[in-house]
């Protein structure tokens, strides 16, 4: 494809689900590809080198080019090796998709600090580490006085952005700062030529959802399956391809519908002029705003897809939800 041949690409966590698939249709579209992935389990635990390797051997066999790499993108050595690697191995790195996850679900009372950690530390600090040695090697290329155009693309999940979800305050908080990392990045990379993005997955079918309801439903044989792991790849390559222009967006997908996100927006406002509110005011006023309770937000949002009717029925279901974590 037109602005993509040639192109070298880094996409951490691409030896299973979304990461893979968008990894096989990157070379297919004539990208190289470093396959990053340490073959961890959902929970960052253990590590399997074959995982990485599978999907090489499978993108070699199709005849496209890539190199495996089993770092760890939660650990900076490994991010700075990983970006060296891709210009050993190619010649130059064009861009870099931040995809790599894990998931730890509790509810808070029983969530450990440990926990907490690992997940922050593969999604939010792993997407912030290896987007690091990218820019630095890119600062150094256009210091060098070579300049082209550069991607990175990250990963955020509507638990993070539209529908943090209950049980997960580590991966929706994470998820939340990748959304914004993305756009203190494209703001800081922009003089480079560096474009920041960020994609958000929804119901893909993965490992990460084979508990949610419905999951393991596929469509006939013949019509677009919208959880089928590789509905997030043709817009990630777009996002990297030399002539793209966006940069600074979030962007929802589900099946074959892309939304573009706006952040937090501001609502409802009272004012007083002059001076501060007192509590009692505050008791009157604020409870005349027009809020949004979160649970109706939730039930409004994903109940239809879970096959939940209104708000008190996904109240229980959380709840039910937070016993079993
Ligand atoms: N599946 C969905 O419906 C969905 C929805 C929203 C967002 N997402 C996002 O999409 C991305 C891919 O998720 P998925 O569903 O394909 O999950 P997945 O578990 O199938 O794949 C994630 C991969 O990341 C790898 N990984 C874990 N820790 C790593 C580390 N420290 N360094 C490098 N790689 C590591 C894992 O080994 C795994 O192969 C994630 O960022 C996830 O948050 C997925």
């Amino acid at each position: 494809m037109d602005g993509l041949t040639g192109r070298t690409v880094l996409v951490t966590g691409a030896g299973r689900g979304i990461g893979r698939a968008e990894a096989l249709y990157l070379t297919a579209c004539g990208a190289n590809v470093v396959v990053n992935d340490p073959g961890v389990e959902i929970d960052g635990r253990g590590g399997d080198e074959s995982v990485a390797a599978a999907v090489v051997d499978e993108i070699r066999a199709r005849g496209g080019r890539a190199v495996a790499d089993t770092g760890s993108v939660a650990e900076w050595a490994d991010a700075r090796r990983m970006v060296e690697l891709a210009v050993a191995e190619f010649g130059d790195l064009h861009a870099v998709v931040n995809n790599a996850t894990i998931e730890v679900n509790k509810g808070l009372e029983r969530l450990t600090e440990a926990e907490f950690d690992d997940v922050v530390a593969v999604k939010l600090k792993g997407t912030f580490a290896v987007s690091r040695w990218a820019a630095a090697y890119w600062r150094g290329r256009v210091d060098e006085g070579v300049r082209t155009d550069r991607a990175i693309v990250n990963t955020a999940s509507g638990s993070g952005l539209l529908n943090p979800l209950p049980t997960q305050t580590n991966y929706a908080a994470a998820n939340a700062g990748v959304a914004a990392m993305t756009t203190v990045h494209a703001l800081e990379l922009r003089r480079m030529g560096v474009r920041v993005n960020c994609v958000s997955p929804s119901m893909v079918r993965t490992r990460l959802t084979d508990p949610v309801p419905g999951m393991d439903r596929t469509p006939p044989a013949g019509e677009l399956d919208p959880k089928d792991p590789a509905v997030v790849a043709p817009l990630v390559a777009y996002l990297v391809s030399e002539g793209c222009a966006l940069t600074g967006q979030v962007l929802s997908v589900r099946g074959g519908s892309i939304a573009v996100n706006h952040g937090w927006t501001s609502g409802a406002q009272i004012d007083k002029d002059g001076e501060l509110w007192t509590v009692p005011e505050l008791a009157d006023n604020m409870a005349a705003l027009p809020l949004e309770d979160p649970f109706d937000r939730l039930a409004t949002a994903l109940g239809a897809a879970l096959g939940i009717r209104g708000r008190d029925e996904f109240e229980a279901m959380v709840n039910a939800q937070l016993d079993k974590s």
